[in-house]
């Protein structure tokens, strides 16, 4: 009998990498139901406007946050207990039970995308064009899921059993698509979950987690929880029925968890230092508008986000492609995500520490060519910036910033360019801009990284056609790739994988 949602037990060094390509004719950034070039995006909705008009007294989530605060040891034992008692009765549901239950769920998410878009704007500061595509995820990540539950039940009439309890520690920046994602993919697998959502972002989780329940996943089986301090996280995840963590954070926040427990299976999609490569034989104009929108595209806090582009030989000379870039950037209207028009929102958080840096200080050499500007007193809502002469080894090449910042950086040749990129100790995406054939076929037989695009921005995956999930610090543990079978198999090596996709 295999093993199904096991992953590895020490992932080699040197395991075969798993990448995602995407060079055929690009997809517009987002989803396939709601392309980022629709004219039928969002905003223009009718019902766009109420729910931009709700978002300043959203109160959405409050009451499942408020009942779901663990203040005590004592209550921590009894969710994992709860988790764990929870498991026979999920996995004897079967495939089909479980599978059924998941597509509701992607129905209910579907039904409840107007909900959902107005807690991500009030509480993570998400404008509808992005908010709308990230529901549709999420709802990607629901069919796929239990499409993928009915796949393994049927491999090579194996016997498949669950990892089991998993704890879900998702980000702030997709609070609904990422924990959605993750929680839905042990669902299908048979294993109960207990989520805890990032603190900036508990109502967005918490909206997506009723709605999973509305759709008829026991309560038990998906538990929400609060921790007050870090103290109790360190309980919940020392628990020995604690089977497993998917995480979705910072590289040192996986490493934290690794260190604290080696033994428990880990699924962590980490950081990125993204860049994209242009030659000079790209549409420059495309070029441009793509790059603008994966760098600034939720004010650039997407670990997809590109955070360099570098561009090679006469592309670096050219003025048209600085020109198309600064007004491409110029067009973003930067403002609350109750106004019509923002198309980028306010930070998390106020700037601070290495970001606030990079948004006020140049390195030696470097240069603004659009200067970052702070347009509010909380030092939270920017104009984004672009500086130039990035040189290699500097700390902006290597540095993961998360905001409204992008460099630009020179190669002679392309072979150049990839060296630079892949002197990042980070591969989460990656993108190239050319319409030379020999150059895309170099660029993708050398790039480091797990999503790599031609000639499309960085961000965006989409659900099962680009399984998201990176190489080097941008993967801890055992397994990649969100949105595709690595989630539900656990394993580190694809080919290996026992699941036909
Ligand atoms: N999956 C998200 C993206 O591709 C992070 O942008």
């Amino acid at each position: 009998a295999s093993v199904e949602t096991v992953p590895a037990e020490t992932p080699a060094p040197n395991r075969t990498q798993n990448r995602t390509e995407q060079a055929e004719p690009a997809p517009a950034d987002g989803f396939a139901n709601t392309p980022d070039t629709d004219p039928s995006l969002a905003p223009n909705r009718a019902w766009g406007d109420a729910i931009r008009g709700r978002m300043a007294s959203s109160t959405l989530g409050n009451d499942t946050v408020a009942a779901n605060t663990l203040v005590e040891t004592a209550e921590v034992a009894a969710t994992i207990a709860r988790g764990a008692a929870a498991g026979e009765a999920w996995r004897a549901l079967g495939a089909e039970g479980r599978a059924a239950i998941l597509h509701r769920a992607g129905d209910m998410l579907e039904k409840r995308r107007a909900d959902l878009l107005e807690v991500m704007g009030s509480e993570a500061g998400k404008v509808l064009e992005q908010g709308d595509p990230e529901v549709s995820e999420a709802i990607d990540f629901a069919h796929y899921y239990a499409e993928s539950a009915r796949r393994l039940a049927d491999v090579d009439g194996a016997t498949m059993r669950p990892v089991g309890l998993t704890v879900v520690t998702p980000p702030w920046n997709f609070p609904v698509a990422i924990p959605a994602g993750s929680t839905l993919s042990a669902l299908a697998a048979g294993s109960p979950v207990i989520i805890k959502p990032a603190r900036q972002a508990r109502r967005s989780g918490a909206v997506m987690v009723e709605a999973l329940w509305e759709a008829g996943v026991p309560r038990d089986v998906l538990q929400y929880v609060q921790l007050d301090g870090r103290e109790l996280g360190e309980v919940l995840v020392s628990d020995p029925a604690v089977e497993r963590i998917i995480l979705t954070g910072g590289y040192e926040t996986a490493e934290l968890f690794r260190r604290f427990r080696p033994d428990l299976p880990l699924l962590a999609e980490t950081s990125g230092k993204n860049a994209i490569i242009v030659t000079p034989s790209a549409d420059l104009d495309l070029a441009a508008k793509d790059v603008a929108y994966s760098a600034f595209g939720h004010a650039g806090q997407k670990c997809s986000a590109a955070s360099l582009v570098i561009l090679v030989g006469s592309a670096a000379r050219s003025g048209r492609f600085r020109r198309q870039l600064i007004d491409a950037v110029g067009a973003y209207a930067v403002g609350a995500p109750e106004d019509g028009t923002s198309r980028i929102g306010p930070l998390i958080g106020p700037a601070e520490g290495k970001l606030l840096s990079a948004l006020t200080t140049l390195e030696p050499g470097q240069r603004w060519i659009i200067e970052p500007q702070r347009l509010d007193d909380a030092g939270a809502l920017w104009r984004p910036g672009i500086r130039e002469g990035v040189a290699r080894g500097s700390e902006f090449h290597r540095v993961e910033y998360f905001g409204p910042v992008l460099g630009i950086m020179t190669a002679a040749t392309l072979d150049d360019a990839i060296d630079i990129v892949n002197d990042i100790d980070y591969g989460l995406t990656s993108g190239l801009h050319a319409l030379d054939e020999e150059e895309i076929q170099r660029w993708l037989s050398r790039i480091e990284a797990g999503n790599v695009y031609v000639n499309r921005g960085t961000t965006g995956a989409i659900v099962q056609r680009q399984p998201f999930g990176g190489w080097k610090k941008s993967s801890v543990g055992a397994g990649t790739k969100a949105g595709g079978p690595n989630y539900l198999v656990g394993l580190s090596d694809w080919d290996d994988a026992p699941v036909r996709s």
